[in-house]
């Protein structure tokens, strides 16, 4: 690497900012700190970010709720921009590439960082890198729980939590292209105009409302085929109460705490219901699969029926303001950090 050298318009320097934490703990943690970029070894590549997406699974590793694999350790596993060094043996990727991943090890919260390249896909010329650090995870999750983990095909009913979220801003737009109509879980007015503006079929405004009665009214007593739940622990009992005979549980997150203790009896007496525990991990776990989800969530943004919202950018530098919003509930559609 060059110093003062630049690839497909970036500066490359042999010193890349990155934040790390040496103890978990609050948003304090954080610091930002000078580093020698790695060099990608067999089947790496070293990718130049432009922006870098913040996701609440960044807070989770940086609580503890997550173990980081070591300490100190970067964090964050999402980023975009361009390939500015390929290790021996990767074929599909080149130095200039623009490109863009959600399943990077710990360390997105940098200018640069190495990971595999099998876990990087290339960006079609229509997606600039501040959509894709805002739409992978984001929006591969939305591909997952929509179209895998209960292939919807127009017609259901479904809850969704944190509908104005970054997830739940892409679940509204694409469930509504899917002809599902999607009930959306937001703590404001404010939140439940934006879910509405992104084609949720109703809101329930969780400080106001009581979810499940709101649920049989909307839904006539017929309830939700798929309850979506990535607040984890305070909605637990009151999403299987959403969910008709038989309905599909997901549990996706724990903004609130995980969910812990159940007794599986409580499935049997609240309607014979499925649950399931899903990660983005867990489906886009082959090359193939992440390639084919990439293809269809790139697809649905070039066709205009999903637009990623970005709704804050911080410097780098501010990661800890960035997640203090974040697990604050200030914060709308996605997040992402500038180098
Ligand atoms: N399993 C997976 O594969 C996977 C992948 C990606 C994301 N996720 C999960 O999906 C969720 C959304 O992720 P995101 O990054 O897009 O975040 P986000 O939805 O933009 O932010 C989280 C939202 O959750 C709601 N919330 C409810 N209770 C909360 C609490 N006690 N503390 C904080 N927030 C609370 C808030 O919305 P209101 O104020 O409107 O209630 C808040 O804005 C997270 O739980 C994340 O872990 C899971």
């Amino acid at each position: 690497m060059t110093d003062g050298s630049f690839i497909s318009g970036l500066r490359v320097s042999n010193m890349a900012k990155r934040i790390q934490f040496a103890r978990t703990g609050g948003p304090e943690v954080l610091e930002l700190v000078d580093v020698t970029p790695a060099e990608p070894g067999p089947g790496e590549v070293r990718v130049r970010h432009q922006a870098v997406g913040l996701n609440f699974i960044d807070i989770y590793f940086r609580t503890g709720l997550y173990p980081a694999p070591a300490l100190p350790s970067g964090l964050g596993t999402e980023g975009a921009g361009v390939v500015e060094a390929v290790g021996e043996g990767v074929e599909h990727l080149a130095v200039g590439d623009r490109v863009a991943y959600a399943q990077g090890p710990l360390g997105a919260y940098a200018e640069s960082h190495v990971l595999p390249a099998e876990k990087v896909v290339t960006l079609p010329d229509g997606i600039d890198a501040e959509t894709a650090a805002a739409a992978m995870l984001k929006g591969l999750t939305v591909q997952y729980l929509l179209r895998q983990t209960y292939p919807l095909q127009g017609g259901e009913t479904i809850l969704f939590h944190a509908a104005a979220g970054g997830v739940g801003s892409i679940a509204c737009q694409w469930a509504k292209a899917l002809g599902v109509k999607l009930i959306g879980t937001v703590s404001s007015p404010e939140k439940a105009a934006l879910a509405e503006k992104n084609g949720a079929w109703a809101t329930i405004d969780t400080t106001r409302e009581d979810v499940v009665e709101r649920v049989r009214e909307l839904t006539g007593g017929a309830m939700c085929d798929v309850v979506y739940d990535s607040v984890g622990k305070d909605t637990w009992e009151t999403s299987l109460d959403c969910l008709k005979k038989r309905g599909l549980m997901v549990s996706f997150g724990n903004a609130s705490g995980p969910v812990e203790g159940v007794n599986i009896g409580i499935l049997n007496q609240k309607g014979s219901l499925f649950v399931t525990r899903p990660s983005l991990n867990g489906y886009a776990d082959t090359r193939e699969r992440l390639e084919a989800m990439a293809a269809d969530l790139f697809a649905r943004i070039e066709s205009g029926e999903v637009s990623i919202d970005i709704g804050q950018r911080y410097p780098l530098a501010e990661a800890a303001e960035a997640q203090e919003a974040l697990a604050g509930r200030k914060t709308t559609g996605s997040t992402v950090l500038i180098p």
